[in-house]
């Protein structure tokens, strides 16, 4: 099946939208120093972009988590693939994710990253997809709250292409 991709956010609206993001983080955590996480693969992309935008001292991580089950729908079984390279204990900890969804992988993560003690623990997204929520997630920081519609692009894929994307585009399927 082919597909065409729509501009949902031109490049220039999501750098617009990164760069308050962080304005807003560098406020919040001033005279503090921030602990990114970014979830792999999706969340690289724009965790670079905030990170570049971020005027606090900054380290970086990265995480793994893949669900079990069907690919295209959360199972809500989620298993760590790659685990973070150093602790987080005590410190200002803000996992940076390219979509909340169902919420079952974030809810999962967040509870397990809380367990190990980090001083403070926030979630930022770069989208939200609230209609299709199973499990609550507190969203800190959010880009963008989408409607019920696939996206790629910035990180997000459909069958492992289009994250190289620098603009967020809904997947448009052509009938055959
Ligand atoms: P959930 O919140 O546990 O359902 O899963 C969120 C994950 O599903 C994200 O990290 C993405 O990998 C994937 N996902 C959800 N919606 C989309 C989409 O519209 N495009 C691409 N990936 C998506
Ligand atoms: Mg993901």
């Amino acid at each position: 099946m082919a597909e065409k991709i729509k501009v949902m956010y031109s490049e220039k609206e999501v750098e617009d939208r990164i760069g308050e993001l962080a304005d807003q983080i560098n406020r919040d955590y001033e005279g503090k120093e921030i602990h990114l996480i970014g979830i792999l693969r999706g969340g690289c992309f724009f965790m670079c972009e905030l990170a570049k935008r971020i005027t606090v001292p900054v380290t970086i991580d990265f995480m793994s988590a893949s669900s079990y089950g069907m690919s295209t729908t959360s199972s809500g079984v989620v298993k760590i693939v790659k685990d973070l390279e150093e602790q987080i204990v005590g410190r200002e900890v803000i996992v940076v994710e390219d979509i909340i969804d169902t919420g079952r992988t974030l809810s999962y993560l967040l509870e397990m990253l809380r367990e190990r003690g980090p001083e403070s623990l926030r979630l930022c997204t770069l989208l939200d997809k609230p209609d299709r929520r199973v499990v609550p997630v507190t969203i800190d920081y959010n880009g963008f709250s989408i409607p019920d519609e696939f996206v790629v692009g910035y990180g997000l894929d459909y069958a492992q292409k289009y994250r190289n994307l620098p603009y967020i585009g809904i997947v448009e399927f052509d009938e055959e």
